[in-house]
């Protein structure tokens, strides 16, 4: 394995970029391979079997493109393949999860909000942490369904969305959260509108910083950063419509659109 081979990144779509641009602004000399499977998104609403077998696909492919390591950035993936992922592939994983430590450990209010997909929220990882950190806490837990589908069609700041927002809010709103836990990697995008919608004390939180960290401490412990300052290579591949990915990249990155 070669320290220039490319880090690999996969998600059901192009939420998943979230991280990528922390991993890309962190790492700014790694070569990226970034995967969105958009044409299956969204993976929140499919079964465990099906969420592992989309895994493997997008797995397979970054290995055949010769990636060192893969970041899966995608909570519902992670949270229901990534055991498996690694019990099955000789090659390093990070994942990511909601972080409800730093929420459970930071709130005053003893109560704390997290939207995610159906996939992450009734997975048994997700179970296992909630349990962890929820003594003497209440956990308003949200399934943000519809959310992914009206990014992936462009319709992020859209009155739909809006809606949908204040829909999933409310409960949270009304058991006084002062945390906001985005367990997808498509949430982070709509931080400009939750931030409107939410009192200025509700603290929103999202792990892409920290899976960033993660995957240089990893590359670090493997020897395998890159040290070359030339510019890196990086490939952002859709099998869907390149229109939305490349508007939510602000245009700054070759977008190609792919059959996978
Ligand atoms: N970005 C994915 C996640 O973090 C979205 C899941 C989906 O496609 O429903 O869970």
């Amino acid at each position: 394995m070669s320290n220039k081979q490319p880090i690999g990144i996969f998600d059901s779509g192009i939420g998943g970029t979230s991280i990528f641009k922390e991993i890309h602004s962190l790492l700014p000399n790694e070569n990226c391979i970034y995967l969105a499977d958009s044409i299956n998104a969204p993976y929140g609403n499919k079964s465990k079997e099906d969420i592992i077998k989309l895994s493997i696909k997008n797995t397979e492919y970054l290995i055949n493109k010769g990636c060192k390591i893969i970041v899966i950035a995608c909570n519902t993936a992670t949270t229901n393949a990534i055991d498996y992922l690694r019990a099955n592939y000789n090659i390093p994983f990070i994942g990511i999860e909601p972080a409800i430590k730093p929420a459970a450990l930071n709130t005053q209010t003893k109560a704390i909000g997290i939207l995610a997909t159906k996939g992450t929220l009734s997975s048994q990882l997700f179970h296992k942490t909630t349990d962890l950190y929820s003594e003497g806490i209440k956990i308003i837990e949200q399934e943000g369904d519809g959310i992914v589908q009206l990014i992936e069609s462009g319709q992020l700041n859209s009155n739909k969305m809006k809606s949908l927002l204040e829909i999933y809010l409310k409960p949270m709103l009304e058991q006084n959260i002062d945390h906001l836990v985005l367990g997808c990697t498509h949430y982070p995008y709509l931080i400009p509108m939750l931030s409107k919608m939410l009192p200025s004390h509700i603290k929103i939180i999202d792990s892409g910083r920290a899976v960033a960290n993660q995957t240089k401490v990893v590359l670090a412990s493997l020897d395998l950063l890159n040290p070359s300052s030339e510019n890196p290579k990086i490939e952002l591949l859709s099998n869907s419509d390149i229109a939305v990915l490349n508007t939510i990249l602000d245009n700054k990155f070759n977008v190609t659109h792919l059959k996978f």
